[in-house]
């Protein structure tokens, strides 16, 4: 593997989904992958699971882990082309990218949405600008449009909790306070639409999401019907993908917060959500911290799904 991005990048995913439990239960065997490797993590916005699953990840492969907060500490950085900079931003992208690479063999990225021009989150602008003239392996931390590390992990954590071969996954929306990125949704509907489980989208009218993500899952807008017989509740919020509207909070129905009323009507479903969830808006405390909230568990897991790409780039340097 040289970059990873998108789950066409993990390549076969039973292969990767092997990879990963020989991982979790050998997590000290590749040591010798990374000696005298340097990862370099780069965040330009905050983490806490990423950040630290990922450094402990490249730790358990023997590796050297450098973290840079672009936002506190480094310069400010520019990133469009042609701009005179004679603003607040002392270093453009396009040196600092190639100067980062320098000091590094692979490189992690966080870069969110901006909301600023749409079709710019959509390119992935500052993600492939590392993978142009980084000269390194880069793999995404959540980018603007997916979370793949994210979504690995959760695909771990079904395939350790499911009952059934062919368990239905619902990915419900649920109500946020603020303008949430489209990055977890598409990436999870990414990364279940290449597996064969029964996998179905519930939201409010206008929060649809790219077609491109949305595949062949099924769009059920009455959510009641969506959690019927589920075996996994995946929530999530994010702000609306179409024009006009994208980037905007379009309403915070509180009928849309997972509580038990809803979670009644699944076949006793486990709920996952990535994290930081806010609770009450998005999540009842009692789900939550019901026997059947596998959170944790699922946080833990992107130690393994970060170590198990980790490696593969490793053994193509
Ligand atoms: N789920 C996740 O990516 O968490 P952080 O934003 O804390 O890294």
């Amino acid at each position: 593997m040289n970059h990873f991005t998108c789950v066409q990048d993990i390549g076969d995913l039973q292969s990767a989904l092997q990879k990963a439990k020989y991982i979790k239960e050998n997590p000290f065997a590749d040591q010798h992958l990374g000696k005298n490797k340097t990862l370099m993590l780069i965040f330009f916005n905050s983490s806490l699971r990423t950040r630290l699953s990922t450094q402990k990840a490249g730790m358990n492969l023997g590796m050297n882990v450098i973290v840079l907060d672009i936002n506190q500490g480094a310069w400010k950085l520019e990133t469009g082309r042609g701009v005179v900079m004679d603003g607040d931003k002392p270093e453009h992208i396009l040196e600092a990218i190639p100067v980062m690479g320098s000091y590094c063999d692979v490189i992690g990225v966080r870069s969110f949405a901006q909301f600023e021009n749409k079709a710019d989150d959509y390119n992935e602008v500052i993600l492939n600008q590392f993978i142009q003239y980084s000269g390194k392996p880069v793999f995404s931390m959540e980018a603007a449009t997916r979370h793949p590390l994210q979504s690995f992990a959760d695909l771990i954590t079904i395939e350790e909790y499911k009952k059934t071969a062919r368990p239905k996954v619902v990915l419900t929306w649920a109500p946020h306070p603020k303008a949430l990125p489209q990055a977890v949704p598409n990436s999870f509907a990414e990364w279940m639409n290449a597996t064969d489980y029964e996998f179905v989208i519930t939201h409010p009218e206008g929060y649809e999401l790219d077609k491109k993500f949305v595949g062949k899952a099924i769009v059920e807008y009455d959510k009641e019907k969506a959690y019927r017989n589920a075996d996994f509740i995946y929530a999530k919020n994010w702000s609306a993908y179409r024009d006009p509207n994208y980037g905007k909070v379009l309403n915070m129905d509180k009928s849309w917060t997972v509580d038990t009323r809803k979670m009644a009507l699944t076949d006793n479903a486990f709920f996952m959500h990535c994290l930081p969830v806010r609770r009450n808006m998005i999540v009842t405390d009692e789900v939550i911290e019901s026997p059947q909230s596998i959170v944790i568990p699922e946080a833990a897991n992107r130690v393994v799904s970060a170590q198990t790409v980790l490696k593969e780039i490793l053994l193509e340097l």
